[in-house]
């Protein structure tokens, strides 16, 4: 019989979906195919503390439930980098031997880059998009001007950083990107931050909110169009799933509080309705967008269609949510791939992806 590969699950982390991404790893552990696969979960801490949760009972199913602390749940584990079998320890110096990651941790830390880096260093095969394309797919504002350089369409905007502060002139804003502004944190997620502006006095509030959250922000042309979501998976050759729809109900746009707070908050429609020229041209886009922005693994590339059929690229998710009912799951569902499978497929354009850099001859 073939031995199974010890997969490392990462949840938690210091971001706002701490708790999402409790709830994704709770799924992912149940689903996993066990015939294949050992499953280890590593749970961090919201002040970044790694620890080992040799009990998976302790993790939320669905949101709204006390959120437990990962620390009453496990034992700190210590960390040793480089290419050594066994990268991680317990206290008492027992080593958990994996093999491959699945990072699973949303935003600052876990979405970015940094953390990908970190199991860079371990020499060892993780799920998702690498240091490179989680950086670019973080930061809107670099993001946009990768995308604009390679012709694909985004909102108009600009970036301010707080040095700007004095020189940000509301008249000249709006006569370049309209009356409807959105402003958000280059680097953020959740909605955390963005807000929607239509008079001077909404757009020094949101200038000084956004700030609290990054030193770079994107001031962008408001897009008037539904909004829809693609998911992607892949290396070399990545294919796109069905295309799916988000309508918020009650709010403004997307915030926080239609993800989050309020249950009706949003109506999520998969498939959504498009004529098969206009799915297939999402389609192209979401898998350019992947590609250009260097991303392998997953992503979840959202768009806005205009009444006219423009496609305008909003942003990528390098680890979207996670949970059965999350979108990027459900795109795949409704494209003929099972929860359980899409693990397992993600997993395998992990080692894929190793193995092939691997082969690469790296000047040292
Ligand atoms: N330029 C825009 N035009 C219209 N709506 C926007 C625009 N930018 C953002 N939004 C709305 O704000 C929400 C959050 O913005 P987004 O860029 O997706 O940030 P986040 O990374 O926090 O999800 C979007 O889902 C959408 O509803
Ligand atoms: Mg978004």
């Amino acid at each position: 019989m073939k031995e199974k590969i010890n997969i490392g699950l990462i949840f938690g982390g210091p971001s706002a979906e701490h708790e999402i991404s409790l709830i994704s790893a709770k799924n992912i552990y149940q689903a996993i195919d066990k015939e294949l696969y050992n499953i280890y979960l590593i749970g961090v801490t919201r002040q970044g503390d790694w620890h080992f949760c040799p009990e998976p009972s302790f993790l939320p199913k669905k949101a709204g439930q006390d959120v437990p602390d990962i620390k009453d749940h496990g034992e700190p584990l210590l960390l040793k980098l480089g290419k050594s079998e066994n990268n991680l320890f317990k206290e008492n110096g027992a080593p958990l031997k994996i093999d491959v990651f699945f990072p699973i941790i949303h935003g600052t830390c876990g979405e970015d880059g940094t953390l990908q880096g970190v199991l860079k260093l371990m020499c060892k095969p993780y799920v998702g998009p690498n240091t490179l394309g989680s950086a670019v797919g973080m930061d809107k504002d670099i993001m946009k001007r990768i995308l604009i350089q390679a012709g694909i369409k985004t909102a108009k905007y600009t970036s301010v950083v707080k040095n700007d502060l004095g020189h940000i002139h509301y008249e000249e804003i709006i006569k370049q990107l309209g009356t409807t502004l959105f402003i958000k944190p280059s680097n953020s997620g959740s909605s955390i931050g963005v807000s929607r502006v239509e008079t001077h006095e909404e757009f020094n509030n949101a200038l000084n909110h956004a700030f609290e959250f990054d030193n770079k922000l994107i001031i962008e042309e408001g897009i008037n169009g539904r909004e829809l979501e693609c998911a992607v998976m892949g290396n070399d050759n990545p294919k796109a799933s069905q295309i799916g729809e988000i309508t918020p109900t009650g709010h403004a746009f997307y915030s926080y509080e239609s993800k989050y707070l309020d249950k009706k908050g949003a109506e999520l429609k998969i498939p959504a309705e498009l004529d098969e020229k206009t799915k297939n041209s999402i389609r192209k886009i979401a898998i350019d967008t992947f590609k250009i922005l260097n991303c392998e693994g997953l992503a979840r590339v959202d768009v806005f269609l205009t009444k006219d059929q423009q496609i305008y690229v909003n942003e990528i998710n390098t680890l979207p949510g996670f949970t059965s009912i999350s979108m990027y799951p459900s795109l795949w569902k409704a494209s003929g791939i099972e929860y359980k499978n899409l693990i397992t497929e993600l997993i395998e354009y992990a080692i894929k992806r190793f193995n092939r850099d691997k082969k690469l001859k790296i000047i040292q």
